[in-house]
């Protein structure tokens, strides 16, 4: 039924519906984020004749080389009919990056399997209001004459251009602060999702520096932080557990295509989930 359904790119007029959508499948109204991803990312969806969405994905291209795949949700009325597939093929195909990068719930993961994607890693998201936090001191504010220096940063720690992204996180986020020494050496940001503070992303040229950013950016964040750690940073998720945080899910890192040159080691949290 849904394997030659039209798949159409939304725009901002459509946030409602995404958000209906999302609550239709017990996912938090996120505004600001889908705001987001409206503006760097291609958002694509199947209307349901009777009004609102029958099915949304969210495409974001990385200069041509990598696309990071997101909110992709399907009504529950209308599930396992093939238009999960049929939008996240024709999203692949129109933005039409050789690599694609999602992280998968449990039940996203068969769909992804299905086209051809294979697991590479996993994540673990913690939550709660931290304890104990004491502010390393090691960042200041970052100013409009630092984002030239954050996206030439983040293209050689990142793997892929994301130079609209990390233009457009000073404004996104609460907070976003650089490390220098003798230039930008690390940069790190926190935004509000509904009543949480994200923390992401955070990129340094090693843990300790990180987690002493990580620790300036909590120790400023109100009440409840979110933070989402891939696994190959166990000294990150120490820090969250040690800080009173409670670990609610994990995800797992897909890809489709060929691997890029993501550095792990200097990516201590990413931006968000749905933007790697
Ligand atoms: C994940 C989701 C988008 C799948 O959409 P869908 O339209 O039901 O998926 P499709 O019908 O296109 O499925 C295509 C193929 O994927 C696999 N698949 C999809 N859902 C599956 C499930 N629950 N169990 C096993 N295989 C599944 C199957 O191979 C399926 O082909 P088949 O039905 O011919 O066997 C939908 O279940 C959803 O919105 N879930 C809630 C939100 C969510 O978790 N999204 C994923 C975020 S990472």
């Amino acid at each position: 039924m849904g394997n030659d359904a039209e798949v159409r790119r939304l725009d901002l007029t459509d946030l409602g519906a995404c958000l209906d959508l999302g609550a239709d499948r017990g996912w938090p109204r996120e505004e600001h984020k889908w705001r987001l991803l409206f503006r760097v990312g291609q958002v694509h969806g199947v209307d349901d004749p009777r009004g609102g969405l029958i099915a949304v994905v969210v495409g974001t291209p990385y200069g041509g080389s990598v696309n990071a795949i997101s909110m992709m949700l399907v009504a529950t009325e209308h599930a396992r009919r093939g238009f999960g597939a049929r939008v996240l093929g024709e999203t692949l195909a129109r933005v039409g990056a050789p690599t694609a990068l999602l992280t998968a719930t449990p039940m996203g993961r068969p769909l992804y399997l299905s086209m051809g994607f294979r697991v590479v890693g996993r994540t673990s998201t913690y939550v709660g209001v931290p304890r104990g936090v004491v502010p390393a001191g090691v960042s200041r504010p970052a100013t409009a004459a630092d984002v030239e220096a954050v996206i030439a940063l983040d293209n050689t720690v990142f793997g892929a251009p994301r130079a609209e992204l990390m233009a457009a996180l000073p404004g996104f986020c609460d907070q976003f602060r650089v490390v220098e020494d003798c230039g930008v050496v690390a940069f790190g940001g926190a935004w509000p999702n509904i009543d949480q503070t994200v923390l992401g992303p955070v990129t340094a040229p090693d843990t300790a520096t990180g987690l002493a950013l990580l620790s300036d950016l909590a120790a400023a964040a109100p009440g409840v932080v979110r933070v989402d750690v891939d696994h190959r940073q166990p000294e990150v998720m120490a820090w969250a557990r040690s800080h009173g945080l409670e670990h609610r899910f994990d995800t797992d890192i897909m890809l489709l295509g060929p691997d890029f040159p993501f550095d792990a080691t200097r990516s201590i949290t990413p931006v968000m989930l749905a933007l790697g």
